[in-house]
């Protein structure tokens, strides 16, 4: 789906995920949403807020599950995904925190076994990395690998430390395998802007391989690609 701005897509994924919640509450059933940090989502979440606001969703029914955390960082880090999901979300709409998953330094591969447990994720977000990572899977991860401790690449650590203006940016992230993404029923994968356009070509058009682990969606029976203009310029 290419649209005309990264606005006017959240707008359609928003109404996606507030129909399957509802749909789900209407049986009766836990809709389980994965969520992604970085740029890319805040319009999409500043669309599921609107739709909370005015009363068409409600996020009783719903468990989250993060794709990825630093590790060792405190969480009451602002930088921290959990800092990040409560500022631009969690704060803002009516999820119990108890309903709000992430991966764990602990035991990394405990979030697979839970998330296989409850039959898997319904729809996950997505975001991709200049170096066509998703979550933190950098290149190198193969589409069975589980969640885990991960070094950051060079590339990431350069496109993130803006971040971390005072150089205490982390080095390792734990993050969600690829097995248990491309379980996940629907995955919804967006970029925007012109940074993201050979990525995005790439991505679509390489032979699936670990060398670009965001390849690995072609063979998903149920992903969709939400662009705008520039990310979408060179297909
Ligand atoms: C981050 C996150 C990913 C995200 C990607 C792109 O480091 N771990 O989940 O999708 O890199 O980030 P951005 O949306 O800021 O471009």
């Amino acid at each position: 789906h290419v649209s005309d701005s990264a606005a006017k897509a959240a707008v359609a994924i928003a109404r996606k995920i507030s129909n399957a919640i509802k749909q789900h509450q209407l049986i009766g059933k836990t809709f389980r949403l994965g969520l992604a940090t970085g740029a890319t989502p805040v319009p999409l979440y500043k669309e599921l807020i609107k739709l909370y606001q005015q009363g068409d969703v409600n996020f009783k029914n719903v468990h989250t599950y993060n794709l990825d955390e630093y590790d060792e960082i405190s969480f009451d880090n602002p930088n921290s995904y959990h800092g990040f999901m409560r500022e631009n979300l969690f704060d803002h709409i009516n999820i119990p925190l108890e309903q709000t998953h992430f991966p764990s330094g602990d035991d990394p591969a405990a979030y697979d076994r839970e998330i296989a447990s409850v039959g898997g994720l319904d729809l996950l977000i997505l975001g991709i990395g200049s170096n066509g990572h998703i979550a933190f899977n950098e290149p190198g991860s193969e589409k069975d690998s589980p969640s885990r401790l991960i070094e950051l690449d060079a590339s990431t650590i350069a496109d993130n430390k803006q971040y971390f203006p005072d150089g205490d940016m982390p080095t390792r992230a734990i993050t969600m395998g690829l097995k248990t993404i491309l379980d996940t029923k629907t995955l919804v994968l967006m970029a925007w802007g012109d940074s993201k356009a050979s990525i995005i070509a790439e991505s679509l058009s390489c032979t699936p391989s670990a060398d670009l682990p965001a390849s690995f969606l072609q063979d998903h029976p149920n992903t969709l690609y939400f662009l705008d203009h520039g990310s979408a310029s060179k297909l």
